[in-house]
């Protein structure tokens, strides 16, 4: 049988590059279901390279918070690229997106760009250091993989190392340590091992749970104040999601340093790294600096899905239109007598297959997914472009889906 054309481009990527794709996350697992290269996209839907079109709920794992060609976006990224994209000197946007980020992100008295959210937090971690005078780091979850160093941390968001990070010098590794969401026990445990040398806990949430938020957050706010060390939030995905202003702003729990990444400028390529001013102050000294941090670009875009964040209840749409796409797969679920369920938060909620689930299960219900038009990710996304209809379709494609697996 003759190849489609999404087969060619991942055979073509595979012979190029590791992976088959500079994301991990992006690599097709479940060829030849699974699209091999997107072409196009458009709202919620995007196009694979033999024209298949798919409700998506990948959104580029995460950034794509408003929709794709989401218009005001997509104009202002035009406007500005009339004038350039980049100078030698900072540019009037850099500072218009870094006040509006001091006046939604709770935590930011002061904050700078780079382009990637694994980058920014390696530069809270750097300033941490600085400022505390301390060198160890204890990380909860996935922090970017040029912060994939602990022994037994997070190489990947679904991947734990059961050893040193590959290719990370033990040196470096021993300094860093992995602490497990909600467990304030080990927490505890690990600044009494470490007693005076924890410079700062690095937390991203853990989506499928994000409810012992509530308890967890202030609890380390406590233990990291009673300690002397720094609270850094890892908001890349919950910012702009679960609140304008993220988990801070969610469970009214301040941080010394935030990250901010996916969602801040609908999937153009802005990191934020923000924080109390005495604090950010000390990058004068312990430098953190990228050429392409002020790229006009991704702040014109910024800039515009703010300004829509702030003119449309685009939080609320997302919980909405979440919480509609959980509901309606938990009763599909429930009705097709698959042992799979949604969790957490639906603006960020993960499936959770049960441990009596055939080990195959996860994989053939993906791949009928996306044979019915749905483009998944283990966490769904929703963006501000799924609209009533398009989440009713997309429950009746992956109804489809249940019927076939169950
Ligand atoms: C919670 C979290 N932190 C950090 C990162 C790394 O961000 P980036 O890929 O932009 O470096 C990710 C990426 O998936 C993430 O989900």
């Amino acid at each position: 049988m003759e190849k489609t054309q999404s087969q060619q481009w991942a055979e073509r990527l595979r012979a190029v590059m590791p992976w088959g794709s500079s994301t991990c996350a992006k690599s097709p697992r479940f060829m030849p279901d699974e699209p091999g290269v997107i072409v196009r996209g458009k709202g919620c839907r995007v196009w694979d390279a033999d024209g298949r079109e798919y409700i998506d709920f990948r959104n580029s794992c995460g950034p794509v918070t408003l929709g794709y060609q989401f218009p005001p976006v997509d104009a202002a990224i035009r406007e500005q690229l009339q004038n350039g994209i980049i100078f030698g000197h900072p540019h009037p946007l850099e500072c218009e997106v870094a006040e509006m980020l001091c006046e939604v992100i709770p935590c930011a008295e002061m904050v700078r760009f780079f382009k990637t959210g694994g980058e920014a937090i390696a530069a809270c971690i750097r300033v941490a250091r600085f400022h505390t005078g301390r060198e160890h780091i204890v990380q909860i979850g996935y922090n970017g993989w040029l912060n994939s160093l602990a022994h037994g941390g997070r190489l990947l968001p679904g991947q734990i190392a059961e050893d040193y990070p590959p290719g990370v010098p033990c040196c470096l590794s021993s300094l860093h340590h992995p602490g497990t969401w909600n467990d304030i026990g080990t927490m505890e445990r690990l600044f009494t091992d470490f007693e005076g040398q924890i410079a700062a806990v690095v937390i991203a949430a853990d989506y499928a749970n994000m409810a012992a938020g509530e308890r967890f957050y202030p609890a380390l706010r406590k233990l990291t104040h009673k300690h002397g060390a720094l609270l850094i939030f890892d908001e890349i995905v919950t910012g702009l999601r679960v609140a304008l202003g993220g988990v801070q702003e969610y469970f009214g729990v301040v941080p010394d340093l935030a990250v901010f990444a996916k969602g801040i400028a609908n999937g153009m390529p802005l990191s934020v790294y923000a924080g109390k001013r005495e604090i950010m102050e000390g990058f004068h000294t312990a430098i953190a600096s990228s050429t392409t941090g002020g790229e006009t670009l991704s702040l014109a875009a910024a800039k515009a899905a703010l300004l829509t964040y702030q003119n449309e209840d685009v939080i609320g749409h997302l919980w909405h239109q979440g919480e509609r796409l959980h509901n309606g797969l938990n009763a599909l679920f429930a009705q097709y007598d698959l042992p799979v369920e949604m969790t957490g938060f639906p603006v960020c909620g993960p499936f959770r297959f049960a441990p009596e689930a055939p080990d195959d299960l996860s994989e053939r219900f993906f791949r009928a997914a996306y044979r019915n038009g749905v483009s998944l990710f283990h966490v769904p996304y929703v963006n501000f472009s799924h609209h009533d209809k398009d989440i009713a379709e997309a429950l009746e494609r992956l109804e489809k889906a249940c019927q076939e697996v169950s």
